[in-house]
């Protein structure tokens, strides 16, 4: 059984915009699944859609096998949701804040407070709870409004881009608390960003947006290792023109006098091996670079070839800016 399943899903946006265009993917139990694209992409359409929030215009969407769209309050049941824009109310306390979502989706009331509590220590706000949410700190914010959607008990969480707008450091610990849910209670996590690095982080498997289309869904190793691994380049004392390397450490691609490049997998583990391997041979390594593959790189292959396919270069240029600006 899957955790969320998708088939043909489209959503259109009078007069026509087609926000969604016929999508179809699933998410496995457990898993942290990402949704990564530009702005416009279409990730918050499709998040609405299987969180019951905004109604597809044609496919189907099931939660362990359950059909959302006929049985959306069975849905919710099983749902926690943290909306891009900032959902927590200012002029109420933390507890507060929880208490109405505890209400909203009908927790027992000798219950409550103890899930309410639960979820304010799991998220660090216990010694915060009787404070007004407008003193809070971005990350506070945003941890509150995870703890909004925990209350629930929920068997999936979706967050929508959850570290907008946060300063480094906040943005990493939000990372470890949706990390630390996934790994205690394996709760399957759905979150939507256009942070390469966020996903990468994140996500075991990615499904790279644009357009309203899927261009691609992988692994983000397998997602780099699609196209081409990272560099290595060495320089050597002396001409490497006569070295070879084995095959498990990666594959020859440039062998220009004194200077060599590999193409590898994963460099930070091949590239003691390499060392290891020309010293062996008798050529002595002067000094090593790096050029690692991002998913910035794995974007721009699969949009670009998804936006040619569709004959938009000029939307494709504006994306890659957009992209450029925020990935490094
Ligand atoms: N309520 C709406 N009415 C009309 N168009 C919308 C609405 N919401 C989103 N759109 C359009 O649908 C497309 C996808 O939007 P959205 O799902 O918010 O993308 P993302 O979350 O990836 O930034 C965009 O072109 C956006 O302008
Ligand atoms: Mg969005």
């Amino acid at each position: 059984m899957k955790a969320i399943e998708v088939n043909n899903l489209s959503k259109l946006y009078p007069p026509n915009i087609r926000a969604v265009d016929d999508i179809t993917f699933s998410i496995d139990l457990g898993e942290i699944f990402g949704l990564l694209g530009p702005n416009g992409a279409g990730k918050t359409t499709t998040l609405k859609a299987i969180t019951t929030l905004g109604k597809p215009s044609s496919g189907t969407i099931k939660a362990f096998d359950i059909d959302i769209i006929e049985s959306p309050q069975k849905a919710r049941q099983m749902f926690g949701y943290v909306p891009q824009a900032v959902s927590a109310d200012g002029d109420l306390t933390g507890y507060e804040n929880l208490l109405i979502f505890a209400k909203l989706f009908y927790v027992n009331k000798n219950e409550r407070e103890k899930r309410i509590n639960n979820a304010l220590k799991y998220m660090g706000l216990s010694d915060r709870s009787q404070d007004l949410v407008k003193h809070y700190s971005g990350g506070m914010m945003r941890r509150l409004e995870i703890a909004q959607a925990l209350v629930n008990r929920p068997k999936v969480l979706f967050l929508d881009e959850p570290s907008i707008g946060l300063d480094p450091s906040s943005k990493r610990q939000v990372w470890e608390y949706i990390k630390k849910l996934n790994e205690e209670f394996g709760m399957t996590i759905v979150i939507t960003t256009h942070d390469m690095l966020e996903a990468d982080e994140l996500c075991h498997r990615i499904a790279i947006m644009n357009s309203g289309k899927i261009a691609v869904i992988d692994t983000p190793h397998l997602l780099k290792k699609s196209i081409g691994g990272d560099i290595v380049s060495l320089s050597l004392q002396e001409s490497g023109l006569k070295l070879s390397i084995p095959d498990e450490l990666g594959l020859l691609i440039g062998n220009d006098d004194d200077r060599v490049l590999i193409s590898t997998d994963n460099a930070e583990i091949a590239i003691p091996q390499i060392i290891r391997h020309f010293e062996n041979n008798g050529s002595v390594v002067r000094s090593v670079t790096v050029n690692k593959l991002t998913l910035d790189d794995v974007f721009m292959k699969y949009a670009r070839s998804s936006l040619q396919s569709q004959g938009t270069i000029k939307d494709n240029r504006s994306v890659r800016r957009s992209f450029a600006r925020r990935g490094r």
